[in-house]
């Protein structure tokens, strides 16, 4: 491969008279846009412990009124993107939020799309679109782009949840924004009810469903039991995953960003495929060991960790006598929609 002309090598005068007219010579940046062979990516592997952020999380509660936070969370920030990013890699977002009982997180809207996965306490409800979900241990909770989300809180507990949204990406395409609102009108009904039979989906006088997003919580009992059955009804199976998909199309549960949950059996090494796009590892039960490009990351119950694209990621369930099992976000639909989606060959990654 050639080496490239610098900035340097060329006269001050002609470097002058460009940058007076908004110019930029390319082949001093080519290769830092288009590195040979694989993405130089900013995002580092990063693993952030739930016992280290609990107490800066709860403190925040004594420091901070939920009215002057609004959401009141503490943003797991990746150290190659520049802390004041606010960002896990490219496209992805997290926070740790806490609500505390009897708080409200008023109603509004937004154009990235969200998920909550929950880590402690009960009692909490999210309100999304009139519908009021429930949140517990490991549920999965969409409030997709644009419709309407309030939070609060009628237990004795703290609780505290994973945020995951796709800001960073939202926000480098300058379409980030939010509308307040009032009191959202709760609807009865249920998505997660009408459709916990995986593939029969309500059809009242022959329609189907038109919403976008049909059903927006995702309870951690049926996912965990969809992974146990999986695996009781295949033993050969490495990667016993479930996708969190909408129901209605079979696609992925919301547009830019993609949900599972995983199962390592006891003792289980699983060796991930080399793919384009970053991934966050969350711990729902047990612990695991992520392996992310060789560095290494013990993560137990609620701990939370990220990995760049293109990079190999084995997992490890060090226990011989019960599973565990970790949700997984992505940005495969993203990568996929964009048509840069790609999984390699380990050996030639
Ligand atoms: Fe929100």
């Amino acid at each position: 491969m050639n080496d490239l002309g610098r900035l340097e090598d060329l006269p001050q005068d002609y470097r002058d008279a460009l940058t007076k007219l908004n110019l930029v010579p390319l082949w001093p940046n080519l290769r830092a846009v288009l590195p040979a062979m694989k993405p130089r990516p900013k995002t580092k592997p990063t693993c952030w412990k739930y016992e280290t952020i609990k107490p800066l999380l709860l403190r925040a509660g004594e420091l901070t009124p939920i009215e002057k936070a609004e959401r009141r969370v503490l943003v797991l920030a990746n150290p190659g993107h520049g802390l004041e990013n606010m960002q896990a890699s490219a496209a992805m977002y997290l926070g740790m939020q806490l609500l505390l009982p009897g708080e409200w997180a008023p109603s509004h809207r937004h154009t990235p799309n969200a998920i909550r996965m929950i880590v402690e306490g009960e009692g909490a409800w999210t309100t999304v679109d009139g519908e009021k979900l429930p949140m517990s241990r490991g549920d999965l909770v969409l409030t997709p782009t644009g419709l309407w989300h309030e939070h609060g809180h009628d237990g004795s507990e703290p609780v505290i949840w994973l945020d995951v949204l796709d800001l960073p990406l939202v926000y480098y395409m300058e379409a980030s924004y939010h509308v307040d609102g009032g009191r959202q009108t709760v609807i009865p009904g249920s998505g997660n009810r009408a459709y916990a039979r995986g593939a029969l989906v309500p059809t009242p006088s022959f329609t189907r469903s038109s919403k976008p997003y049909p059903m927006l919580r995702y309870p951690w009992l049926d996912a965990k039991a969809a992974l146990e059955s999986l695996a009781a009804d295949r033993p050969d199976l490495d990667a016993v995953q479930v996708t969190y998909a909408n129901p209605e199309t079979g696609g992925d549960a919301e547009n830019i960003l993609g949900y599972y949950a995983l199962m390592l059996r006891p003792g289980q090494t699983l060796h991930l495929p080399v793919r384009s796009p970053a991934m966050v590892f969350h711990v729902i039960e047990g612990s695991a060991t992520a392996d992310i490009d060789g560095t290494r990351f013990a993560m137990t119950e609620a701990d939370t960790c990220c990995a760049p694209g293109y990079c190999a990621v084995s997992l490890a369930n060090g226990s011989r006598d019960n599973p565990a099992f970790l949700f997984i976000a992505d940005e495969s639909p993203l990568h996929r929609k964009l048509g840069v989606y790609e999984q390699r060959d380990s050996t030639t990654a």
